[in-house]
């Protein structure tokens, strides 16, 4: 405004040039200001397209060679290789989400390594030892001679010249302690422990069973000497049936996997491998054969003398009043497994806290037995609760 007033005010065209100018000057101005707000709404645009383009389901692929102006050859999942964009930086090597219409890639995945090693429960050292196991002292020597022994003295088989059990599988039924006996025999023999289960592993990683199979045999090659222990092992080993549903093509296949690795294992000891599984009906014959799961141990109720020795094991961080037999218990609890007999002892605890006792009565067991283990009419069997 000052710079127009300052013009000396001349009459006749001066003054309609300077009004032409400023309408030329309005109207870039709007012009402008137009090109302002289709700009906004193509950003806008863009990047409702890039989020879109972010939103799963994404593809996965394996980045094979960097060219170039952001261009990348990617390896997809069934083999195919592809030129594609990147809007990240990658590096040979990485996981990538991409796109699905275009192949854009948008993302970098975690390796695929760490992802599946987090499946297994990797235990250098379980805290339970050989003392924990009431009454299973014929499979805790089986178990030290096909595992511990291989494990410290591989030597000892070299030189006589045959190769040590290659899987042992404990069956029986629940609540008797396979598990527990695996995790004392880890800390016994020194070795690294790790534990998959197998109803985990079908749960958690659908679609992904068999090379999460090859993964987790790769980590037990590389922390040896190690005890590989499957746990609820029918999960991933039913036998095979007719594939009806995905999830069985699924099942068979990482049970395929499974057995390749079982065939193709043939270190003297270092790794050993153990399942275990409270449905051995179910499994599938091909998983016992010579090679592969070789040797079966069971693992049953317990008797009357092993439940005593449950019982010690688990009374034994208790204060216990004069009058508790332990004997006598073990006789009354015919049929109990392992984790009864515990539920039992816990149970008897807190009747004597709720009471104020110091210690714990024989009254308090018989009540605990009464509440956890439901005795039938006579001539039925009994049924437990736990
Ligand atoms: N023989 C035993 N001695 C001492 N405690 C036992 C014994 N058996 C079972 N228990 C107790 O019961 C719990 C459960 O046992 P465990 O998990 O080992 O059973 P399992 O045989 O593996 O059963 P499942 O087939 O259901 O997996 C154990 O943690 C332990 O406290
Ligand atoms: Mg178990």
């Amino acid at each position: 405004m000052d710079s127009i007033e300052a013009i000396p005010a001349q009459p006749g065209t001066r003054l309609l040039e300077l009004e032409r100018k400023i309408k030329e000057l309005e109207m870039e101005n709007r012009r402008l200001e137009i090109t302002n707000y289709e700009l906004t709404n193509r950003i806008r645009r863009l990047e409702s397209e890039l989020k879109k383009l972010k939103s799963e389901p994404l593809l996965v692929g394996v980045v094979e060679e960097i060219l170039s102006k952001g261009k990348v050859i990617v390896k997809s999942s069934n083999g195919a290789q592809f030129l594609v964009n990147s809007l990240i930086n990658v590096l040979p090597g990485d996981r990538v989400a991409m796109n699905q219409q275009n192949l854009t890639i948008v993302k970098r995945l975690p390796r695929e390594r760490d992802r599946f090693v987090k499946a297994a429960e990797v235990i250098e050292r379980p805290r339970v030892t050989f003392d924990d196991v009431g009454g299973l002292d014929r499979q805790i020597q089986e178990l030290r001679e096909i595992v511990e022994l291989p494990l410290k003295n591989p030597q000892i088989f070299e030189e006589i010249g045959i190769d040590p059990p290659k899987g042992i599988l404990l069956y029986g039924p629940p609540g008797c302690g396979k598990t527990l006996l695996v995790k004392a025999l880890a800390r016994e023999s020194e070795a690294t422990f790790i534990r998959v289960v197998g109803s985990e592993l079908v749960r958690k990683y659908i679609g992904e069973g068999a090379k999460l199979v090859k993964q987790i045999f790769e980590l037990a090659r590389e922390k040896a000497p190690s005890i590989l222990f499957i746990d609820e092992i029918d999960a991933i080993a039913a036998r095979r049936m007719e594939e009806t549903t995905g999830g069985d093509r699924e099942v068979n296949r990482t049970l395929m996997q499974l057995l390749a690795e079982l065939d193709g294992f043939n270190e003297r000891g270092e790794v050993r491998i153990i399942g275990a599984t409270n449905r051995i009906d179910i499994l599938d014959p091909a998983i016992l054969r010579p090679g592969r799961f070789d040797r079966l141990i069971e693992v049953p109720l317990p008797d009357e003398k092993a439940r005593e020795q449950i019982f010690k094991v688990h009374t034994r961080r208790m204060k216990l009043a004069k009058d508790v037999n332990l004997k006598k218990l073990a006789k009354m609890t015919e049929g109990a497994n392992g984790a009864e007999i515990k539920a039992v002892c816990t149970e008897a605890g807190m009747f004597a806290i709720r009471k104020g006792k110091k210690e714990v009565g024989m009254e308090e067991f018989l009540d605990a037995i009464e509440k956890v283990i439901v005795y039938a009419e006579e001539g039925e069997e009994a049924v437990y609760y736990t």
